[in-house]
């Protein structure tokens, strides 16, 4: 056991993203541990409450913003308010697929202000409490896309990129307190991720993909351990170190395969344009 490691999670917790995929799966398993959470995503919740209450948190409250905003996340700050939080699961995030100028900019700019402007605020409000308390655990959604030139996915691989990098320094100014900052980095995961990048035409949105809930089990496991980083996935383990040290135009390449419009081997009929 780690200097870090703890057994349960308990106290009050936030999920980012705990309307669907990872960041529902890691709600419920907070609600388990019989954390009390705080569920934000940028539609309704009812679904989310319902699993974690049925999980076995014993409050739920649920909150509906757009995290690419500062409104979005300083309401969130406020329904914090001044409770102790526990853990945070920054776990928001979207994807966005096409050529970059292909995209329009302001889809292209919510990407950035979710992944990256959203999340950081948050993190820097929850962080700070955090150090004050001399505890405290943050388990930040990066992902392997960030290392990994993101041809025809260029604008959110560059977000990840800033997110695992940002979380590798974040603990190590942190190195000296008890507060945890953990990074998961998953590979393809069963979400709706794709759909909603629209990527459902490409190799990466029709190939293989991870179950949710078991990266989300690999991340909370690893923020309860107190590690640094997890890649959930042994086949991700390998890509993300391959990633690291091939030259990164034979990487964009690789990326441009799984990525580019209608690489797909069958078209989807309903997949965005
Ligand atoms: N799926 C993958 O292949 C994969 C791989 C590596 C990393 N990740 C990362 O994993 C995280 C979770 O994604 P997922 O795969 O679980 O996809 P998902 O099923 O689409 O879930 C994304 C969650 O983030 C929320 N969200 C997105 N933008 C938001 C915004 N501006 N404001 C508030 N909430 C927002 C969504 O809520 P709303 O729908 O309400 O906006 C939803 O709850 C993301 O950070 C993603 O980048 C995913």
């Amino acid at each position: 056991m780690g200097k870090h490691s703890v057994e349960a999670l308990s106290g009050f917790v936030v999920v980012t993203g705990a309307s669907s995929g990872i960041g529902l799966e890691l709600a419920k398993l907070a609600a388990q541990d019989g954390a009390s959470l705080l569920l934000v995503a940028d539609r309704d919740l009812t679904e989310g409450v319902a699993a974690a209450r049925a999980a076995g948190a014993p409050e739920v409250e649920s909150l509906q913003v757009d995290l690419a905003t500062d409104e979005g996340v300083e309401q969130v700050i406020a329904r914090i308010g001044g409770r102790r939080v526990a853990a945070l699961f920054a776990n928001a995030g979207h994807g966005l697929g096409k050529g970059f100028l292909d995209q329009e900019w302001e889809e292209a700019r919510h990407v950035i202000d979710t992944n990256v402007t959203g999340t950081v605020h948050l993190i820097h409000a929850v962080a700070r409490q955090m150090r004050a308390r001399n505890e405290g655990r943050i388990l930040v959604t990066g992902s392997i896309a960030g290392h990994i030139p993101g041809t025809f996915q260029l604008v959110y691989n560059s977000t990840k990129a800033f997110i695992d990098d940002f979380c590798n320094g974040l603990s190590n100014e942190l190195k000296d307190t008890n507060v945890v900052i953990t990074c998961l980095e998953p590979g393809p995961v069963d979400t709706e991720f794709f759909e909603r990048a629209g990527m459902l035409d490409t190799n990466a949105g029709q190939g293989s993909k991870s179950d949710p809930a078991k990266v989300a089990r690999d991340g909370y496991k690893a923020l309860l351990s107190g590690d640094l980083q997890i890649t959930s996935g042994f086949m991700n383990k390998v890509q993300s170190f391959f990633s690291d040290i091939l030259p990164d135009e034979v990487v964009a390449q690789m990326h441009r395969r799984m990525a580019e419009p209608k690489s797909g081997s069958t078209q989807p009929v309903h997949a965005s344009s």
